[in-house]
């Protein structure tokens, strides 16, 4: 093999620390490190089909986040405001004391929705974000 392996340092939310170790028990990974190296694979995978794609798309970006963290409702407002008119309609629930869940209807280039993806899942607070696209 011969892969370079480089150490680096993370911090994590005690909270999702101990989910994590407690999915990891339940799944039989030997490290965090595996784990991780797992997920980092997972993120760029889906950092890649993004970029791939093209033309016009209809779907939905779904983002978990926390509407505690300041200034973030608003920042999540101009970015949609931001977006081309890509946003055609967008639906918020409240799930819990802190997390809310934004889920916007997306039609328009494929360029403009990624950017949107990307902005929205770069946000301090903001947990998840999916892009789901359908075909016409
Ligand atoms: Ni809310």
């Amino acid at each position: 093999m011969g892969e370079k392996i480089t150490r680096i340092s993370i911090t994590l939310p005690e909270d999702l620390l101990r989910e994590l170790d407690r999915s990891l028990r339940s799944q039989d990974y030997a490290s965090r490190s595996e784990a991780i190296r797992d997920a980092v694979r997972d993120f760029l995978a889906n950092y890649r089909w993004r970029t791939e794609l093209e033309g016009e798309l209809l779907g939905a970006v779904v983002a978990v986040y926390d509407h505690e963290v300041k200034g973030l409702v608003e920042r999540i407002t101009e970015i949609q405001h931001e977006s081309g008119g890509v946003v055609k309609s967008s639906q918020h629930l409240h799930l819990d004391e802190r997390n809310c869940l934004e889920a916007m209807l997306v039609r328009g280039p494929a360029g403009e929705i990624r950017k949107l993806a990307d902005r929205l899942g770069a946000l301090r607070g903001v947990k998840q974000v999916k892009l789901v696209v359908v075909s016409t």
